[in-house]
C-alpha cells in the first residue's frame, strides 16, 4: 500500500500580490470568506458563458475547454430529464504529483465554491469530491463541507485507492457506482452516462478553484494573465515543492538555479515528456526550436513545446541517469495498468522490459534494433486503449529515447553516468495489477 505524505513545502511565486489559489496557511471557512468574499450568485447559463469568455481549460491533463463540457452535460440532462451530478477529481494518483493535495488541504473552500458553481452550471442535484485514501483529506474536506451551511448542492467526500489509474474519469465513475476504480469501456461518454447513469460533469479540483476565482474577478481578469497555476517541482534529492506560479515564469524561477547545470527536465508528469537542457555554456534562451530548454525558457506549453499535463516538473541533475529513471517509471506504469486491453496487456510490459534491459549497462550489439522495437511498440499502443494510459506511457518512453540517446549508447558500451544510483522520482509500490 502506498502511503501519502501531504506536501509541507508550499511556495508562492506570484508576482506583485499574495497567493491566489494556495494560501501559505490552510484556511477555514471564516478565513476563506474574509480573504475571498462570498461566491457571487450567478445563474447556470452565465457560469458556462463566463468559463467560455475566460478561456478556462481543464487542469486534469487534457486541457479540454470547460464550457464545452458543461454545455454537453447540461444539454444531456435536459434531453434525458435526469438531474446531473458533479465530480471534483482530487484523486491525484501520480505519486510524483502533490499540487491537488496541497490545494485541497490549504484551500478546500475554493474548491467547494467551484463545485457549487459547476453544479449551478449543469443543474446538478448532488456532488462528490474524490480524494486519495489515507491522505487525511477526507476528514479535511468533510470538516470544510460541514462549515458551509446552506450550500447550493449536497457534497459527499469519497476516498479513492492510491493508484495511478484511480483518477481516470471512467475509473472514478466506476468507483462511485460501486465498482472497482478501473477505467471502463463505455458505450456513451461520462458527460451523458456517469454516476448512476446520470449526465456527469467531472473536473479536476484545480479547474474548479479557478472557476471560483473567475466568478469573483471576471473572465477579463483571468484572460489578462492575472491568474496562476500550481506545479509540483522535483529538484534532485530535495523534497518536492508545490509552487503557485504566475504565468510564463522562467524554468529557473520555478525550479531554481540548478536548472542551468541540469541534464534534462521532465514536463507534465509520468505521462509527460523529457526535454534536454541546453548546457550552461550554451544559450540560456534555448527554445523548443532546437529541442532543448534553458533556464530562461517560460514554463508554458508554448514555451516548452510540450503540454504541461499534470503540472509536474522534475529537474534531472547531471549525476543521475535518465534511462534508469525512465525504466523505473515505465515499470511502475506497466504494473499500474488495469491489463484490460491489448496495449496494456502486451505493449506496456514489453516496453518496460526493454527499457529495464537498456538501464543495465552492459556491452550489447543490438541497441539499434532495441531502439527500433521500442519506437514501433510505442506507436502500436498509442490510441489503442480504452483510456489514454498507453498513450502517455508511450510518450514518456519516446521522449526518453531521444533525450537520453547518448546515455543509451554509453549503456550499450557498459558505461553509466551514475552507476548504482537509484532513481530519484517516486514510484510507490505496484505489486498488484489495477
Ligand atoms: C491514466 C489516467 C489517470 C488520470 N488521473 C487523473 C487524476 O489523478 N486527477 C485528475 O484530475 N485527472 C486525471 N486524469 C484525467 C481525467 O480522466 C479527466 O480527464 C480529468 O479529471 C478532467 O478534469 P478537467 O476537465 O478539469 O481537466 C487521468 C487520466 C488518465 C488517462
Ligand atoms: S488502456 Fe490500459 S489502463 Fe486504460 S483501460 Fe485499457 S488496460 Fe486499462
Amino acid at each position: 500500500m502506498r502511503t501519502t505524505v501531504l506536501p509541507t513545502d508550499v511556495r508562492s511565486l506570484v508576482s506583485g500580490t499574495s497567493p491566489r489559489l494556495l494560501p501559505l496557511e490552510p484556511l477555514d471557512f471564516s478565513a476563506h470568506r474574509a480573504l475571498y468574499g462570498s461566491t457571487p450568485r450567478i445563474d447556470g447559463a452565465r457560469v458556462i458563458e463566463m468559463a467560455d469568455r475566460a478561456g478556462l481549460t481543464g487542469q486534469g491533463g487534457a486541457g479540454f475547454p470547460v464550457h464545452r463540457k458543461m454545455a454537453a452535460v447540461r444539454e444531456a440532462a435536459e434531453r434525458t430529464g435526469r438531474r446531473a451530478v458533479v465530480v471534483a477529481n482530487g484523486s491525484e494518483g501520480e505519486p510524483a504529483s502533490a499540487k491537488d493535495k496541497a490545494l485541497l488541504w490549504h484551500s478546500p473552500h475554493l474548491v467547494l465554491d467551484g463545485v457549487e458553481l459547476a453544479a449551478t452550471a449543469v443543474g446538478a442535484s448532488r456532488a462528490f469530491v474524490a480524494v486519495e485514501a489515507h491522505s487525511g483529506l477526507r476528514w479535511r474536506l468533510r470538516t470544510a463541507s460541514e462549515q458551509r451551511a446552506g450550500s447550493r448542492v449536497p457534497v459527499t467526500i469519497v476516498e479513492v485507492p492510491p493508484r495511478f489509474l484511480s483518477g481516470q474519469e471512467t475509473a472514478l465513475v466506476s468507483l462511485l457506482n460501486g465498482g472497482p476504480a478501473k477505467p471502463r469501456f463505455q458505450a456513451r461518454p461520462v458527460f451523458e452516462d456517469g454516476v448512476d447513469g446520470a449526465p456527469t460533469l467531472l473536473h479536476n479540483v484545480e479547474t474548479l478553484a479557478h472557476l471560483a476565482l473567475i466568478a469573483r474577478h471576471g473572465p477579463a481578469w483571468y484572460r489578462s494573465g492575472a491568474t496562476t497555476t500550481l506545479f509540483t517541482v522535483h529538484r534532485g534529492d530535495a523534497a518536492p515543492a508545490v509552487v503557485e506560479a504566475s504565468p510564463g515564469l522562467s524554468l529557473e524561477r520555478l525550479a531554481g538555479p540548478g536548472v542551468a547545470d541540469a541534464q534534462a527536465v521532465l514536463v507534465g508528469g509520468y505521462h509527460g515528456s523529457w526535454l534536454p537542457v541546453a548546457s550552461a555554456s550554451g544559450s540560456p534562451r534555448a527554445t523548443p526550436a532546437d529541442g532543448r530548454v534553458g533556464p530562461a525558457t517560460p514554463v508554458t506549453a508554448e514555451g516548452l513545446g510540450v503540454p504541461l499535463g499534470a503540472g509536474m516538473i522534475a529537474v534531472l541533475p547531471q549525476d543521475r541517469c535518465g534511462i534508469v529513471e525512465t525504466a523505473a517509471i515505465l515499470r511502475f506504469l506497466a504494473l499500474e495498468s488495469a491489463g484490460q486491453c491489448g496495449p496494456c496487456l502486451n505493449g506496456l510490459p514489453r516496453i518496460a522490459a526493454a527499457f529495464g534491459a537498456l538501464a543495465r549497462p552492459a556491452p550489447r550489439a543490438d541497441l539499434v534494433r532495441v531502439r527500433e522495437s521500442l519506437s514501433r511498440w510505442a506507436g502500436l499502443v498509442t490510441g489503442r486503449g480504452a483510456c489514454r494510459h498507453p498513450d502517455g506511457s508511450a510518450r514518456l518512453a519516446l521522449s526518453a529515447l531521444t533525450t537520453f540517446a547518448a546515455e543509451a549508447d554509453a549503456h550499450a558500451h557498459g558505461r553509466c553516468r551514475a552507476p548504482g544510483r537509484p532513481p530519484m522520482l517516486p514510484t510507490g509500490t505496484a505489486e498488484q495489477g489495477a
